[in-house]
């Protein structure tokens, strides 16, 4: 890849950029903001106080091309079996068609007329269990369209196996009128079945063994399980395996979502995802909102080398956004081979983190302005609330202006160091009408595409996942030595042994 002569034309480029301040760039360019922006479907990119310039851009598509991009989007959005390592395709594009197959549009029939008993039953609270995929998607969705939601919806989520987080999803429920919907592709996640089994001893202990089915329903790739597990089958919505889990918010991993906002807004939702879908595949890469994004990100990643990118909404219901694109993002590039096994030669995905503004600002906002690392920010906001404090989201916004604005151009120096603000750091923002059903799903879209073009050009399988894998066989091993159902390990190294020593010995006998 670095040996190409794309590649190398945007090295030799970027010596040209080399010590030149986004503040020389908008004085020699009067119409850069407006130059360097992109919109499509409501959602506008400005990405001009980021430290590159429209030759920039073309070099980077022509390193697009190079990667044979526009042939991978094709065959990503028509089914070909994309995920080579899994030998199968990676086709979340094809549950938001707005003419899907009928196995798609069966099930998300048998979604609506579920959730819409949900919402007419008896049931007071909804606890979707989950992790990863299985409950970022619809978590981070449901927050954000809170305003959408019925009032007297309560919908949480379940995810870590930590028994205290069972303990605080269910505080206040009353297990009679709990409905639980277990959310796993694989229906073998140790986090979620244990969670599982313990809400289903929860419900039994109050309405009895017999009756406790009817408060479960699931999600899953593997209907076998589930109705083993003893779901019945008209409660068992499927999974197919060619849905990623961070891919999976339009399927019936939503469910949850559905059961809060109603089918309509979840139909709207994933016409959203659909439009981006269709922008991705047509639009010249100049004007490509999650091409640009990605190519930028690729830039700030392997060109000036920073090795990490915030993401910060400012928009409280995007509270987890954040971290559904780091799940999106670092299980799709944090990767180190190609495709074919061989090294990928580059640095890939950054480190992906942040929270919403303006609480950030209070936070780590410190270091992005005067700290040594230099943070690329995606600022995340919206022109109209879904609330009636307009003073105070005209403050909201002041600041995410204000922040762009000052990590870019800084301010003169005022002779003492520790008040400098140096400016010249980069971020691009996303600004959009206002957070709907249909607006997330055009944001979700963006950054799942902006991913595949980093990927695609890195030559990496963004579909695949198996750097997990050791940790949960390393974690099997242990948990079954801590139960004693498997003698003390020999072969651990000593820092892991004394650990678990340590542990076993006082676990019990703490107050
Ligand atoms: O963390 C690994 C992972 O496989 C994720 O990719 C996935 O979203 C999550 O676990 C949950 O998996 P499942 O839906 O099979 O329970």
């Amino acid at each position: 890849m670095d040996h190409t002569a794309e590649w190398q034309a945007l090295r030799a480029h970027l010596e040209a950029l080399d010590g030149v301040h986004l503040r020389d760039l908008f004085d020699r360019d009067p119409g850069r903001g407006q130059r360097l922006s992109a919109e499509a479907h409501g959602l506008l990119l400005d990405y001009s106080k980021n430290r590159l310039t429209g030759e920039t851009v073309e070099l980077l598509a022509a390193v697009a091309d190079r990667a044979g991009l526009r042939r991978r989007i094709e065959a990503m959005l028509n089914g070909e079996p994309v995920n080579t390592t899994e030998n199968r395709p990676a086709w979340h594009a094809a549950l938001r068609r707005p003419d899907p197959a009928p196995e798609v549009s069966g099930e998300l029939d048998r979604m609506a007329a579920f959730a819409a008993d949900v919402r007419n039953g008896r049931w007071e609270a909804v606890v979707n269990i989950g992790i990863g995929g299985s409950d970022l998607g619809p978590a981070m969705a449901a927050a954000a369209l809170a305003a959408y939601a019925a009032a007297d919806r309560d919908v949480r989520f379940l995810s870590n196996v930590d028994g205290a987080h069972f303990e605080a999803v269910t505080r206040g429920l009353t297990p009679e009128r709990t409905l639980f919907i277990v959310v796993s592709k694989t229906f073998s996640t140790v986090e979620t079945l244990t969670n599982a089994r313990t809400a289903w001893a929860w419900v039994a202990d109050a309405v009895g063994e017999r009756d406790t089915g009817r408060h479960f329903a699931a999600v899953t790739a593997r209907l076998d399980k589930a109705h083993d597990f003893g779901i019945a089958p008209e409660a068992v919505f499927s999974m197919r395996d060619w849905v990623g889990g961070r891919y999976s918010l339009g399927s019936a991993v939503g469910l949850s979502l559905m059961t809060a906002v109603g089918s309509t807004a979840f139909a709207d939702l994933l016409a959203g995802m659909h439009e981006i879908d269709q922008h991705f595949r047509g639009a010249p890469w100049a004007e490509n909102l999650p091409a640009l994004l990605g190519l930028i990100g690729l830039w700030n990643r392997n060109f000036w080398n920073w090795p990490t990118c915030a993401v910060l909404p400012y928009a409280q219901e995007l509270a987890l956004f954040p971290a559904y694109i780091q799940q999106l993002d670092m299980e799709s590039c944090g990767k180190s081979v190609r495709a074919d096994g061989t090294p990928v030669g580059a640095a890939t995905g950054p480190v992906v983190w942040g929270q919403p503004g303006t609480n950030g600002q209070h936070a780590f906002h410190q270091h992005l302005h005067q700290g040594t690392d230099i943070v690329p920010v995606e600022f995340i906001g919206f022109c109209r609330p879904n609330h009636g404090h307009t003073e105070h989201h005209d403050l909201l916004m002041a600041n995410l202006f204000a922040q762009a604005e000052a990590l870019a151009f800084g301010a003169p120096d005022v002779g003492d160091p520790h008040r400098r603000f140096p400016g010249n750091r980069p971020s691009t923002i996303i600004l959009g009408d206002q957070l709907t059903p249909r607006s997330l799903g055009r944001l979700v879209a963006l950054y799942e595409h902006k991913v595949f073009t980093q990927a695609t050009v890195w030559g990496i399988n963004p579909f695949d996942q198996w750097g997990v894998e050791l940790g949960k066989t390393l974690a099997g091993a242990i948990s079954d030595e801590i139960a004693g159902a498997a003698p003390s390990g020999t072969a651990r190294d000593s820092s892991t042994q004394s650990l678990i020593n340590r542990y076993k010995s006082r676990r019990r006998s703490m107050p």
